[in-house]
């Protein structure tokens, strides 16, 4: 059991947030596999504060049964203040707000939010400031680096939120400029949870219970994130939290599971958001349940091509003979 603010959290596997994909539905398949909290997609505080449709929807969320954190984006520190007062107000069920100071896509950064954040580490505690004054839940943030391998200043940063009352950091082991390619940089991060007072987060490239370990080996972190990792292997949440809770190390599963967990995933996105949308998004999941497994191109190919309905999914997982 660990805290963030007042928050008990039971286990170190932090769903991450990835826009386009970690939707309610795909948060609530996740889950029952063992992960210890969960953050939405990004949410633009300007959108909150014009209540745009569409960005009323991502807080559209009941009690999944561990706390589900709303991951803001944007840079004026009144706005997001502003946005998350909104938000409290519009569902009861928000465990924390956490702030986006990661993202690298340039539609967010020229606005100045996003990882453009990071290179005004004074900014990014203001944030944190306002944030607290308003919010009756914890306050965490989810940096990198920074922005490229010449303005490495993840450590200022920290030093900003801390000071400003953070309640938590997730940082991933990357560059702006690195985007989501190489190797993440965990020797940069070397036993970085002694040198702070909140508890860290890791993230980057946790795609088996051996990167897990290595990664929270070399930084002596809190918790780590799975995020591609888990898409496709919703078992390395199980993986990485049984051993953590038991030293064992459980093998993987079977393409049966595989099958079954898919179909699952593929259903209950359908019943969240419609089966039009949900195939849409579904598409460039799916395929993942089946890499590494022999006759996996075949199974891609038809799932990347023929799937359009869950009884195009039935039919496609029932032709699979591996
Ligand atoms: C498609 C996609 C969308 C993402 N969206 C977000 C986001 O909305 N907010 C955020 O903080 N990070 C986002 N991320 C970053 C992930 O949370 C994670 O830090 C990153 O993918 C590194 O972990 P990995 O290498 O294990 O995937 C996104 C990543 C991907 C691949």
């Amino acid at each position: 059991m660990w805290k963030i603010g007042n928050l008990e959290i039971s286990g170190k596997v932090v769903l991450a947030p990835m826009a386009g994909i970690t939707s309610v539905g795909y948060r609530t398949f996740m889950v029952p596999f063992g992960a210890s909290m969960c953050v939405t997609e990004m949410v633009s505080d300007m959108g909150l504060i014009y209540g745009n449709d569409e960005t009323k929807e991502y807080l559209e969320f009941n009690d999944c049964g561990i706390p589900t954190g709303v991951q803001l984006f944007g840079f004026d520190p009144i706005n997001f203040a502003k946005s998350a007062q909104i938000a409290q107000k519009m569902n009861n069920n928000i465990a924390f707000f956490d702030v986006n100071m990661g993202c690298p896509v340039p539609k967010v950064t020229k606005t100045g939010a996003g990882s453009s954040l990071m290179k005004n580490p004074k900014l990014c505690g203001d944030i944190i400031r306002e944030l607290k004054k308003v919010c009756s839940v914890p306050i965490t943030a989810k940096i990198r680096l920074g922005w490229d391998d010449k303005s490495v200043n993840f450590l200022e940063v920290i030093s900003q939120l801390e000071k400003a009352g953070v309640d938590a950091i997730a940082i991933h082991a990357r560059t702006r400029a690195e985007l989501y390619s190489g190797t993440p940089h965990y020797e940069m991060l070397k036993d970085l949870q002694e040198r702070m007072n909140v508890p860290l987060i890791i993230s980057g490239n946790i795609f088996s219970l051996e990167q897990a370990i290595e990664a929270m080996d070399i930084t002596g972190a809190t918790a780590l994130m799975v995020a591609r990792g888990g898409m496709g292997n919703p078992f390395l949440i199980r993986q990485i939290d049984h051993y953590f809770r038991t030293g064992e190390k459980l093998s993987d599963p079977t393409i049966e599971q595989q099958k079954q967990w898919c179909l699952e995933l593929g259903e209950i996105l359908t019943r969240s958001m419609g089966e039009l949308r949900a195939m849409r998004i579904y598409r460039g999941i799916a395929t993942k349940f089946f890499s590494g497994f022999p006759g996996a191109k075949a199974v891609n190919i038809k799932l990347a091509t023929e799937l359009t309905d869950l009884n195009s999914l039935k039919r496609i997982l029932n032709s699979i003979q591996i």
